[in-house]
């Protein structure tokens, strides 16, 4: 099953980002199966190069190779040039790095590097997808965000120190539900896609030992289920998504329930 409905004259492209490895590879599998023409973007050319001759075989797919690193200014640039180029209809902004550290402590390149790829990057090409997403009135952004978007008011241990990632994947959830909203009704979508524990080169070296990952393929499939029905919000692992609906409903109280008033709280008053 497409993404896009005929006609087959409709361009197809699906530009995927971090597709050498983990969840990301398994997306360009995904849509080399459903028949998408690929842009493969990640910094290891090589891992690329054997993917675009991989699905080129198997699904039949034409598959270029972009080489980029996504926190250069002029890599960016050429893929955000590649993606405003009329012809995606898919835009998967899937790398990303953790850079886990406590915020006193991490040095200033890790925190420009991992705003730079988590954030910048993906609002960047986004931007440069959309307008002719609307124009033609149907494809999809996909910006992989992760389940620790949520987790800013948690403070249990076993959480790794995370400002700057937690922040900047709190960044993609708001960001895609507001162009979500934004674009509803012209036949584009967006989603955020938020998973948890993922097997993949992310936690290399990194992770507990012995901790429950999701495979990068039920990610992706539960991706691309949530494309097909619509959720803006997809939580791969999360059984029952009246949980993703209460978050709109805990903001609805929050604003509409005195947050917005212009009366001073009484806690606020002076002594
Ligand atoms: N694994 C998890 O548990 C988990 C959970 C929630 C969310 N996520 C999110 O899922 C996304 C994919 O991560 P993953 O788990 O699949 O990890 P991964 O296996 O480490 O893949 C990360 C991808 O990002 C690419 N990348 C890293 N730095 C880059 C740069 N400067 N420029 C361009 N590409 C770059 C990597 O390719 P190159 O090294 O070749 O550049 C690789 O393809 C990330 O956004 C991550 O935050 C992961």
């Amino acid at each position: 099953m497409s993404l896009l409905p005929p006609p087959a004259s409709t361009p197809r492209t699906a530009v995927v980002t971090g597709a050498s490895s983990g969840i990301g590879l398994a997306y360009a599998r995904a849509l080399a199966r459903l028949g998408h023409p690929l842009v493969l973007v990640a910094r290891r050319a090589d891992r690329l190069q054997d993917l675009a001759e991989e699905v080129e075989r198997d699904h039949g797919v034409v598959a270029e190779v972009l080489a980029a690193d996504l926190t250069d200014p002029a890599d960016l640039a050429r893929a955000t040039a590649r993606v405003g180029a009329g012809d995606v209809a898919v835009l998967v902004n899937n790398a990303g790095i953790g850079g886990y550290a406590p915020f006193a402590e991490v040095d200033a390149a890790t925190v420009s590097a991992v705003n730079a790829l988590n954030v910048h990057a993906p609002v960047a090409l986004t931007h440069a997808a959309v307008p002719h997403l609307v124009a033609r009135g149907g494809g999809a952004i996909v910006n992989v965000a992760s389940m620790l978007a949520f987790s800013s008011g948690l403070t249990e241990d076993f959480f790794p120190a995370r400002a700057t990632y937690a922040a900047g994947k709190a960044y993609l959830v708001a960001f895609t539900r507001l162009l979500a909203g934004e674009i509803a009704g012209t036949g584009a979508v967006a989603q955020v896609l938020c998973p948890g524990m993922v097997a993949s080169g992310f936690h290399a070296g990194a992770a507990a030992p012995g901790l429950p990952l999701m495979a990068a393929e039920d990610v992706v499939t539960a991706s691309l289920a949530a494309l097909r029905t619509g959720e803006v919000i997809c939580a791969p692992g999360l059984a029952d998504p009246a949980a993703v609906d209460a978050l709109a409903g805990a903001e609805r109280a929050l604003l509409f329930s005195g947050g917005t008033s212009p009366t001073l709280a009484d806690r606020y008053r002076a002594a």
